[in-house]
């Protein structure tokens, strides 16, 4: 039994004064929820303040990037290190924004995954395709060279402590939900990948969260599929209420 992972990335939102009032209004609300693990994805700026706020608490908190450096003349780029020594427990890697929009390749998500696994982060590497691949027919094939580009060269035992999220692209911030079952076609497909990759048990353990407009209203059949282990969540972690309806699936 895979035991379920909600997470929210916040992406570019929230100050560290919205974050606390976040934590204040949301803490109460999965007080009693004890089913999954929850975890929240603060900017950099607000991390330190997430995790003061969450202290005591069942939440974790991740960072949204990192570089795969120890440390470095790389301007503008923090290091899995640092993101520990915040108190950060994991780390979103390569997001299809980064992927989109700053240049990630499967090349740097799997550097990066190898600099957090050492560091002793849990690692959230995403995988998705694009509206244009998927219409194309493209979507196992783009899933296979994420997989094994993003995954290459990882040992049995570090694949054991990676989370898994498949976000189809064309789905993000676009309201646009994958079905229930299209999400369960991808995270069957790729946990056909860990198979031939890793073991079979190996595979069978691996949690995969779904992401793309997951929201309190569809929540609920997302995790009625077995094969969709948790939830990674934009728009709706950001506020309270619907973040907290989303744990309490
Ligand atoms: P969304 O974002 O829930 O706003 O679609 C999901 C994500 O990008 O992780």
């Amino acid at each position: 039994m895979r035991r379920p992972v909600i997470a929210g990335n916040w992406k570019m939102y929230k100050t560290q004064a919205e974050t606390r009032a976040f934590f204040e209004a949301f803490r109460p609300l999965v007080g009693s929820a004890k089913h999954c693990d929850i975890i929240v994805a603060p900017p950099f700026s607000a991390l330190a303040a997430a995790v003061d706020a969450a202290r005591g608490s069942a939440v974790g908190i991740a960072g949204q990037n990192m570089h795969w450096e120890r440390e470095g003349a790389f301007t503008g780029e923090i290091s899995a290190r640092m993101l520990v020594e915040t108190g950060c427990l994991g780390v979103i890697i390569g997001h299809s924004e980064r992927r989109q929009y700053f240049g990630e390749t499967d090349e740097t998500v799997n550097r990066k995954t190898k600099a957090a696994l050492e560091a002793g982060l849990t690692p959230i590497v995403c995988v998705g395709e694009t509206l244009g691949e998927r219409e194309g027919n493209l979507t196992q094939t783009v899933l296979k060279r994420q997989f094994e580009g993003g995954l290459a060269a990882l040992t049995p035992a570090e694949f054991s402590r990676i989370l898994l999220a498949y976000e189809p692209v064309w789905a993000i911030g676009t309201g646009r939900t994958a079905t229930p079952e299209m999400a369960a076609d991808a995270h069957r497909h790729l946990r056909d990948l860990a198979a031939t990759r890793f073991t079979a048990e190996q595979a069978s353990g691996l949690r995969i969260l779904y992401g793309g407009s997951v929201k309190p209203d569809n929540i609920k059949g997302l995790m009625a599929q077995a094969e969709i282990d948790g939830a990674l969540v934009g728009g709706a972690s950001l506020d309270p209420k619907s973040f907290a309806a989303i744990v309490n699936f």
